[in-house]
């Protein structure tokens, strides 16, 4: 079965006599490896408790009226902000409506306008409401703003009718909500990509490295799956689990994870570098623990460039680098794009405290000869499969150009 793990679902819960079926949605959901934020409309409410909710979910539920709480700190920005997917199941008529005409007048229906990722729906209701042109008109306005629509199914109802307009069983919604992740745009392509600090050793016990998590990494290794690559990824030291069916190549210092790489660049299609590899290692580690000193130098060697040395290779793959600076990013990425003859770049601002190194969050400005395209702060799992699209849309182009061309060196 197509997983859900580390998704996170804000599952929208609407007044329709199918909201029962929420609860074993919440349950499947979660075996499936999502995380769930349920949020009920006050319809919702009325058919089940959202204490059983909260218990299946193991989150508080979040009602309709908007709470004095959260919205402090503006709780349903970032109740949206945080969704990989916003699925509304069931679907009322009455929410449908809403949801077209854009209302907003309350939380569920708040958060819908306030996300900006995928937005599925699961309709439930008699089959005569489902037929009325009205509701057609709504679902037909929701398809063309990008709105995923799940089923409705067709049988018996809870009004003793038969017809279409019944939900889809909870295994079908969690199945349609994992297919929307698996994009099949990599599919047979090897993708390699590094991530992560390096680790290089002072002493026995010291060592010299930087701020990175390897979560941007991890997250695109995870992404590139989805999208139907073979990816192995060449991970610094991380407190971060293998994400499923990726193979793990685990090195600590910069010269290991150049020869990792290297060793395998020249079968892969396409190369993501993420790790965050130190620049210099000490020129001789001291031995043992080395014992406090007033003053101690250390003289430093610079590593190998793991990037200059792939893009080298008469076979290389399609490149794409990362770079993580402080100040002038579009300046030092662009020529950094150019200096070692990368394929696309991403630029990434550090140094502030809510997004890169660490973060849960990152906002990313990608550039390629000729193009850019700016990814808006936003949760690294999404960010992810948003530059994972990306990446296979130009390397898509760069192939039709090289079969137009004949066959070009290094592709
Ligand atoms: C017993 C009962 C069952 C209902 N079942 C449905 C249903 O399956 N689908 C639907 O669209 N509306 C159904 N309705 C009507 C909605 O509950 C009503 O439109 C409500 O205002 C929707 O609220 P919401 O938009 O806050 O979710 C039902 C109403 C009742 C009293």
């Amino acid at each position: 079965m197509k997983r859900l793990t580390n998704k996170r679902i804000l599952l929208g819960i609407t007044g329709s006599v199918a909201a029962y079926k929420g609860a074993d949605l919440v349950r499947r959901l979660r075996d499936a490896g999502a995380e769930v934020q349920v949020v009920m409309t006050r319809g919702g409410a009325e058919f089940i408790t959202p204490l059983t909710l909260q218990a299946l979910s193991g989150r508080p539920v979040f009602l309709h009226h908007l709470d004095t709480e959260t919205e402090a700190a503006m709780g349903h920005i970032s109740l949206a902000r945080r969704a990989d997917l916003v699925l509304i199941a069931p679907a009322s008529a009455d929410f449908l409506a809403r949801l077209a005409q854009g209302r907003a007048d309350d939380l569920l229906a708040t958060l819908c306008l306030a996300s900006a990722g995928p937005l599925a729906v699961a309709p439930a209701m008699n089959r005569q409401m489902w037929s009325q042109p009205a509701t057609q008109d709504n679902l037909q306005r929701l398809r063309q703003r990008g709105v995923h629509v799940f089923g409705p199914g067709s049988g018996g109802q809870a009004c003793g009718e038969t017809g279409p307009g019944r939900m889809l069983e909870p295994q079908e919604i969690v199945a349609l909500s994992a297919a929307l992740f698996d994009t099949g745009l990599l599919q047979g392509r090897r993708v390699l990509i590094d991530a992560g600090p390096t680790h290089e050793d002072i002493d026995a016990v010291r060592y010299l490295s930087n701020r990175s998590s390897g979560k941007m990494g991890f997250a695109l290794a995870e992404a590139a799956v989805e999208a139907g690559a073979a990816v192995t990824l060449v991970s610094g030291p991380v407190a971060l689990p293998t994400p499923e069916r990726v193979t793990r190549i685990d090195v600590r210092a910069a010269e290991q994870m150049h020869a990792a790489v290297l060793d395998r660049a020249q079968e892969q299609d396409i190369f993501i570098a993420a790790a965050a590899v130190s620049d210099y290692r000490a020129a001789q580690p001291l031995p043992g623990k080395a014992k406090k000193q007033a003053r101690l130098t250390l003289e430093l060697v610079r590593n190998p460039d793991i990037l200059r040395d792939v893009t080298a290779l008469p076979r290389h793959p399609f490149t794409v680098g990362f770079a993580a600076e402080t100040e002038n990013v579009e300046d030092y990425a662009r020529a950094k794009l150019r200096d070692k003859a990368l394929d696309m770049i991403v630029a990434n601002e550090v140094g502030r405290g809510d997004r890169g190194f660490e973060s849960d969050d990152n906002e990313l400005l990608v550039l390629w000869e000729g193009g850019r395209k700016r990814l808006p702060l936003g949760p690294k799992g999404r960010l992810a499969r948003e530059l994972i699209t990306l990446i296979a849309e130009r390397y898509g182009a760069e192939e039709d150009t090289a079969q137009d061309t004949g066959p070009a060196a290094g592709q």
